[in-house]
């Protein structure tokens, strides 16, 4: 367990703070050290299936490779990383102090009783949302230790996530009166589904600003200067939407350095029954905008078939092969898609 969230968190910037919370922090923090690594399991999650048939699919070393350069640029992907986690662990703290998890919160109660409209009042236990951004804020915004534009950026975009939660929120309600009549309803504010809140997410990743600052100026390393521009810049940028430094590197490319993968070898998924647009166009997405073309492999899996019952009491099966067809991206010069070194022509 401990290698396991080792490896994994240790991609995520969380995971640093995490640990010096752990050792040095105030002892309030390790109450909520299990509920934050949660939340930025099920961040990573998330960032993942979101990202499943894309050609950035959230993987981890990204995030880890040299910290100073990898992690610290603040590419549209970043941004999204960002708020993610940010949004997965306000939304954790805030489920489990729902749930009953800590002594020192409990539901948002600061409406009961009020009328909210027409036929109903506050009442329920509404998400305490503003507990789980406390909590988030300091965890999650702790890492952001620089005075530069790229941790302006950052704490706006973890910001951003933190919004995504509250943005999401809907009003659920309970009927009152004689059986059932529903004559007054009593509702509160509750947290949607994660899910959701990756879509809503995925969408301002889609929509994500670049912004236009003296990029010189930001290399030279006036951090006064640069504080100023980022600044100034934000007053046009609402806090909902997420914000990016740098364009992106070419995700179609392995590249070492970054810790990119490319999307040589990656499966899509032809055209058929039941697929969103956003499933049919993956081998375009994938290979042929990559360069690369989409190669049929067939594997053979093995499955147990045409059991038989003997008397008494044993069952013989059979070891039936079944092709299953996959689609991957391969090299044009591939053949089959196998990997192949290039041999002298
Ligand atoms: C918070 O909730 C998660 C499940 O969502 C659970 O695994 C975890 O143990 C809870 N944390 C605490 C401190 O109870
Ligand atoms: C890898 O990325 C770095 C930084 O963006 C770039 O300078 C380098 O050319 C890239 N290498 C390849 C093989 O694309
Ligand atoms: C396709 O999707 C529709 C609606 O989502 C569903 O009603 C239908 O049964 C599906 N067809 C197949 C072949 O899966």
């Amino acid at each position: 367990m401990g290698y396991w969230c080792l490896t994994w968190l240790s991609f995520f910037p969380l995971y640093r703070t995490m640990n010096n919370f752990l050792m040095t922090g105030p002892k309030a923090y390790l109450t909520y050290a299990s509920s934050v690594r949660v939340g930025a399991q099920s961040a990573i999650q998330e960032c993942k299936r979101q990202f499943a048939l894309e050609k950035w699919n959230c993987p981890e070393n990204t995030l880890s490779l040299s910290p100073h350069n990898g992690m610290r640029s603040a590419t549209r992907e970043t941004s999204f990383v960002h708020a993610i986690s940010a949004a997965g662990v306000m939304y954790t703290l805030t489920k489990n102090c729902t749930a009953g998890d800590f002594d020192s919160c409990g539901c948002d109660d600061s409406k009961i009783g009020q009328p909210g409209g027409v036929g109903w009042i506050w009442g329920g236990c509404s998400d305490n949302v503003a507990f789980g951004e406390k909590i988030s804020k300091q965890f999650v915004d702790a890492l952001e230790d620089g005075h530069d534009s790229r941790a302006a950026v950052n704490l706006h975009n973890n910001k951003a996530g933190r919004l995504a939660i509250k943005a999401t929120m809907r009003k659920a309600c309970k009927c009152h009166g004689v059986s059932g009549s529903c004559t007054i309803q009593t509702c509160w504010m509750q947290m949607a589904d994660f899910r959701e809140v990756g879509n809503y997410l995925k969408l301002k990743y889609k929509h994500a600003k670049e912004l236009e600052m003296d990029k010189k100026a930001a290399r030279a390393g006036n951090s006064a200067d640069n504080r100023d521009a980022v600044t100034h810049t934000f007053l046009i940028v609402a806090t909902t939407e997420l914000i990016y430094l740098e364009s992106s590197p070419n995700y179609c490319v392995k590249n070492q350095t970054l810790g990119l993968h490319g999307t040589e070898g990656r499966e899509c998924f032809k055209e058929d029954k039941n697929m969103s647009e956003w499933e049919k166009n993956s081998c375009r997405r994938l290979c042929n905008e990559c360069g690369l073309k989409v190669v049929k492999k067939r594997t053979e899996v093995f499955t147990s078939c045409n059991c038989k019952f003997h008397w008494c009491c044993t069952v013989h099966c059979e070891d039936c092969a079944h092709v299953t067809v996959k689609h991957v991206c391969g090299r044009k010069d591939g053949g089959d898609g196998k990997r192949r070194d290039r041999g002298p022509k």
